[in-house]
């Protein structure tokens, strides 16, 4: 038996126009789209209907999981209260940042992270789930664990992304170390003698470990259809290095020069959308509107703030000239699905899965209205 769904009186946000009219959803696919149609069926209220959001780094899963020091929430519990908040924020398919190689950020161990990568496992297998969950190994190369985290992925296809990073002081997002000071000496309290040597040490590290694993880690990706991120990417060279390491991905350049270089090379630009809302990066680098005017801009990620990603869809066009809303869109959908490989969704057209999200605007705030994941509704 074939299931129908109508979802007429809509705007609906196609690649490059927006269409008002109906939408024809059949066995979770797009069956058709009609201009001013007057077929009944769900009365959209002239809404928009935008493509299921495809986040690609969100670390928003681990503070579900260890909300305070060293306490440990349920780890089914934490993927479900983590997939129920990004699924409200009309994101259907999402990439769950794992982190392999831990650095003094962390409070979390290889044990922890294996156990929520089971946990997102379990729940996609016994169909707990409201969006499509993947995983993204965030790779703290720098890190003299970094390998031995890394092989607790061997074998999981789950894995569909994988980033080189390396926050080392002296490093790409830190390479002012002002600003690893406010980050670090702060949050481990330490005195000025001890932060010292602590960045010794993880300078240390970084110059014995990154090299190496890099390649480690790149030449596995390579062998498992595993896509590779640079991340913080600050100079030419860094940009050099990532596409003799086959990188499709530059997560979060942090200087205008190496987006560009990355753009020219054919690498999907990868900013924060809290990085768009707030008109600057948290850490003091590029801004992500500042690349989106240039032309720079490919791909949008809700990062550390799940509901940024669909605010800044619909923000961007307001706060840069020549942005349309179907380019903000597709910065959230069709370009992150297309730069992991997911061809099957990111975009309103017959044929594609019926990932979709209703939402109103009010008062520039997008309200997230109903979620459709294959043509179910999840939110
Ligand atoms: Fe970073």
């Amino acid at each position: 038996m074939t299931a129908e769904t109508v979802l007429h009186n809509a705007r609906i946000v196609l690649a490059d126009e927006i269409v008002e009219g109906s939408l024809v959803l059949r066995d979770g696919f797009i069956a058709g789209i009609e201009a001013g149609s007057s077929r009944s069926g769900e009365d959209m209220g002239g809404d928009y209907i935008i493509p299921g959001l495809v986040e690609l780094h969100t670390d928003h899963l681990e503070g579900h999981y260890a909300p305070r020091p060293k306490v440990r929430w349920n780890p089914i519990a934490a993927v479900l209260a983590h997939d129920a908040q990004v699924a409200t924020a009309g994101i259907t398919t999402v990439l769950d940042a794992l982190r392999v190689g831990m650095d003094e950020d962390a409070d979390l161990t290889s044990t922890d992270i294996r156990k929520l990568a089971d946990a997102i496992e379990d729940s996609v297998q016994q169909d707990r789930l409201r969006a499509d969950h993947f995983i993204h190994l965030r790779c703290e190369v720098s890190a003299p664990d970094c390998l031995r985290a890394f092989a607790n992925f061997d074998g999981d296809e789950r894995v569909k992304l994988a980033s080189l990073m390396d926050h080392a002081p002296g490093q790409r997002q830190f390479v002012n170390l002002e600003t690893y000071a406010y980050y670090y000496q702060r949050k481990l309290k330490l005195t000025d003698r001890d932060f010292k040597l602590f960045c010794e040490k993880r300078m240390g590290e970084s110059a014995v470990n990154s090299g190496p694993n890099r390649v480690h880690i790149a030449a596995a990706c390579h062998e498992r259809g595993i896509v590779l991120a640079s991340h913080d990417d600050a100079t030419i060279g860094h940009v050099g290095e990532a596409i003799e390491q086959g990188v499709r991905v530059a997560e979060f350049p942090t200087t205008e020069e190496a987006a560009r270089a990355s753009k020219e090379a054919g690498l999907g630009v990868l900013m924060g959308a809290p990085n768009v809302m707030r008109g600057a990066s948290h850490s003091g680098n590029v801004s992500a509107r500042t690349l989106a005017s240039d032309g720079l801009l490919d791909i949008l990620s809700s990062d550390y703030i799940p509901f940024s990603l669909i605010q800044s869809a619909f923000f961007l066009g307001d706060v840069v000239e020549g942005i349309s809303l179907p380019q903000a869109v597709a910065m959230v959908s069709k370009n992150p699905a297309d730069a992991v490989g997911l061809t099957d969704r990111g975009v309103i057209e017959q044929g594609r899965r019926a990932d979709l999200v209703r939402v109103r605007v009010d008062d520039h705030v997008p309200v997230v209205r109903t979620v459709w994941r294959q043509g179910r509704r999840v939110a």
